[in-house]
């Protein structure tokens, strides 16, 4: 017999592990474990901690994602104000400052030499994002807020907690008892363009800049979605503490490192005026590189005594200063509109400007996304425009000057065929079911039609399927891509699986190691999981979430590629677009014959496996009829029909007396309903749909007709308190599913109140009648026990 370890005593280890792990990845930038391991040390841990409830603690690594903030978000004080920085714009302003501190200390002036005494300032980037707050008690994050108005700000504890580089717990022992420290919440530019990017793939709203985005962030009510954003925290000073701290800036800042906290990777602390300047010039030529948005530079006298000696001006510290950039923003002129043909066949319209400098980049493109934007921005060739370059990578125009429209200004026409393979370019259309029709409304993006035929797409799609995310082929470049094009070795994807040695050797710089590692890396890439294969296919509106989503859910290239829209679309945050999209790519022949090549030539699915068991029973009747839009019933007749049948196929068959059986549906819903059925071809959609449910393995979720067999028929729930591990509505949901009604008031008859932190009246009524009371642990572990994971 094997001896099992203590699941408490492993999970400290764990926790210490991956708090280690987070320590040397987001602070010292030095990643000691591949991303494979430290998943494998966090999914441990998670599921240890899923058998053992009990051993859960608040600031163990995997109680990040949060559920509701408890309210609209609560005030908090700042009992040490939040202030703002006065700016300087030229050197000359900086020498001011600098005179104003020595005037202040009364230090000696300088002579010509530059000798006198020189204030030592620390120096930082100026992050373009969001002040916060946060407080550690006994070195665990109690709080987290937002700098508001500077004396009162919101409580955002649930959001901040989900920022990954933000410790829960200080490490070591040596902080102050209390220490609120404070600093920028912020996106770097890679996160925000990846969140753009996936939100125009999925038709969300995108943001202007990374502190927008970054803002709408961590203002979310709902801290799962805050969770979901790449938002990260540099801290650059504290407010209020109780304890010991080094007198000085720059100590305090290593200080706050040691105990887990990211300070500037560009900290400096420097003397004099003169090297303030320096350090201004340094980081104003590499703000195009920094991974993150800046504004301008800090400067801060670092003595703690002097700070306290200059004191402040209106909300203005005399110790600190912004010596801003150059704004992002500048004019040009729209020379021409190219057309560029993306992986998806989508035909771009690209600005071709006047070359402009722009934060120090000169900037010749720009890009303009699809045509509405184009009609959004009223834009003309030959117009003055105002350019910005979001995030620093790619410029953006933002704004048309009419009055400055020449008079020879030209409409920007799409051209009518592709500009790389002649093919026709199309409108997309946009398909919207409303009242039982099917209408057709234009879309923003024209296509090629020519798909892999047309090579720009073919080069795109390849290039798409070997990057890192997809099927990770190392050493294939867009260089190489574009050669095995053009010399024709390559048709598809699955060709690449089919390259000989013989091929390989005969391209440009091309030897036997190159081409011998080149074919390994091509063999290696064979064994990919099936999230990634669904996301190398590059079907339009299917990202790398999307993918994962479907590869959860479905489970098997099987189900996903046969599964039919109305399927599709019960998946949470699959729309009729995506679905459509999804179910156009695998009917497609041509699709079809690249993924049996793919599969023939030797390409395995790795994790392929059953449907997932929350997927299995989410889905509901009620809103699948609400969905079909029958005339005169809608939602809640819809729910009553599904609660009383429990299936399609028990609608269909029930005649006139049956329906008359349930509760408050009108003869007018009625007869609609029968109408509806009657329709030969409508019956058998919606059956092959049901069909299909069963086939896949699926339920509609807890109907009436069968929920006395469920585990917790007949008992009424009662939720109240802040929950961490999922929402109350999902928390209601799950336990919907296993057939508890659940209440919004406690009384004699209540079976069980959950109780999270912040539970009142609920709770105390709870225990004056003798109900019985659970915390959340408590309700995981029997969700567990139904196999129930959040
Ligand atoms: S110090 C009294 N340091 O700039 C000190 N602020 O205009 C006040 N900011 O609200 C802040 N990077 O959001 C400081 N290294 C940095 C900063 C920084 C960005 C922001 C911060 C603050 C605003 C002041």
């Amino acid at each position: 017999m094997t001896v099992q370890p203590d699941p408490a005593l492993r999970a400290k280890e764990l926790r210490e592990l991956i708090d280690q792990h987070n320590y040397s990845y987001y602070v010292l930038d030095e990643p000691t474990v591949p991303d494979a391991e430290y998943d494998r040390l966090f999914n441990e841990l998670r599921a240890l901690e899923e058998t053992n409830p009990d051993i859960v603690t608040p600031d163990s690594p995997t109680q990040r994602v949060g559920g509701m903030a408890s309210s609209a978000f609560a005030p908090v004080r700042h009992d040490v104000p939040m202030l703002s920085l006065g700016n300087a714009f030229a050197d000359d302003d900086m020498r001011d400052f600098d005179r104003r501190i020595r005037r202040a200390l009364d230090l000696p002036e300088g002579n010509l030499l530059g000798e006198g005494s020189n204030v030592a300032y620390c120096c930082e980037p100026k992050l373009d994002g969001l002040a916060i707050s946060l407080l550690y008690e006994n070195g665990v994050l109690t709080r987290g807020a937002t700098r508001g108005d500077g004396t009162t700000g919101e409580d955002i504890t649930a959001n901040v907690r989900t920022v990954r580089n933000i410790p829960l717990k200080l490490r070591g022992n040596d902080w102050p008892a209390v220490l609120e420290v404070r600093g920028e919440v912020y996106m770097t530019k890679a996160g925000f363009e990846r969140l753009n990017e996936s939100a125009r793939e999925t038709g969300g709203k995108t943001f202007a800049n990374p502190r927008n985005a970054a803002a709408g962030s961590l203002r979310q009510l709902d801290a799962s979605i805050t969770a979901q954003r790449p938002l990260e925290f540099c801290c650059y000073g504290i407010g209020r503490f109780e304890g010991e701290l080094p007198d000085n800036q720059v100590g305090i800042l290593h200080r706050l490192r040691g105990w887990g906290l990211l300070i500037s990777r560009e900290l400096q602390l420097v003397e004099g005026i003169d090297a303030c300047l320096d350090y201004y010039r340094d980081i104003g030529e590499r703000r195009a590189s920094l991974p993150y948005e800046i504004d301008g530079v800090v400067f801060k006298v670092n003595d703690l005594g002097w700070q306290r000696e200059l004191g402040f001006r209106a909300r203005e510290p005399r110790w600190a200063i912004a010596h801003k950039f150059p704004a992002s923003e500048e004019m040009t002129e729209l020379l021409d509109v190219e057309f560029q043909v993306g992986r998806t066949g989508a035909v771009t319209p690209v600005a071709r400007l006047k070359p402009v400098q722009v934060a120090g980049v000169t900037v010749s493109n720009a890009t303009l996304h699809n045509m509405d934007e184009v009609q959004r921005l009223g834009l003309m060739i030959g117009d003055t425009v105002i350019i910005r370059r979001a995030g620093d990578v790619i410029p953006q125009v933002m704004q048309v000057i009419t009055d400055m429209r020449p008079a020879d200004a030209r409409p920007i026409q799409v051209p009518e065929q592709c500009p790389v393979c002649g093919s026709a370019v199309e409108r997309t259309q946009l398909i919207k079911r409303g009242r039982g029709r099917q209408t057709v409304a234009e879309g923003a993006v024209y296509r090629c039609v020519g798909r892999l035929a047309c090579k720009a797409q073919l080069k795109q799609a390849i290039i798409h399927f070997v990057s890192r995310r997809a099927l990770d082929i190392d050493g294939l470049g867009d260089k190489i891509v574009e050669q095995l094009i053009e010399r024709e070795m390559i048709a598809s994807p699955a060709d690449l699986y089919a390259l000989t040695y013989e091929q390989v050797i005969t391209l440009e710089g091309f030897a036997e190691v190159s081409t011998n590692n080149l074919l390994l890396a091509i063999q290696q890439s064979k064994q990919v999981s099936l999230a990634r294969f669904i996301y190398a296919l590059g079907i339009p509106d299917v990202g790398e979430e999307t993918a994962k989503l479907l590869a959860r859910a479905l489970g098997s290239l099987e189900r996903i590629s046969q599964a039919r829209a109305e399927v599709l679309q019960f998946l949470p945050d699959i729309g009729a677009e995506a679905a459509h999209e999804i179910t156009a790519f695998f009917e497609d022949e041509h699709n079809q014959t690249v993924i049996r090549q793919l599969l023939e030539r030797g390409v395995q699915l790795q994790e392929e496996g059953a449907l997932a068991p929350e997927f299995a029973a989410s889905v509901s009747l009620g809103s699948f009829i609400a969905r079909l839009e029958i005339p005169s019933v809608a939602n809640t007749s819809a729910q009553r029909l599904a609660d009383r049948f429990g299936s399609l196929t028990a609608i269909i068959e029930a005649d006139w007396l049956d329906l008359k059986q349930v509760e408050r549906l009108n003869e007018r819903a009625i007869s609609s309903l029968r109408d509806y059925f009657a329709d030969e071809q409508q019956r058998q959609r919606v059956l092959d749909i049901e069909q299909q449910l069963r086939d896949f393995g699926m339920h509609w979720e807890s109907p009436r007709a069968s929920s006395s067999e469920l585990p917790l028929s007949g008992q009424t729930w009662v939720l109240t308190g802040t929950l961490e591990a999922f929402s109350r509505d999902v928390a209601k949901e799950h336990l919907e599913g296993l057939g508890a009604k659940v209440a919004g008031s406690v009384s004699a008859k209540t079976h069980c109140v959950v109780a999270g932190p912040g539970a009142g009246s609920k709770l105390a009524r709870a225990e004056q009648l003798g109900v019985t009371v659970m915390d959340e642990a408590g309700l995981l572990a029997l969700l567990a026990e139904h196999g129930i994971r959040p």
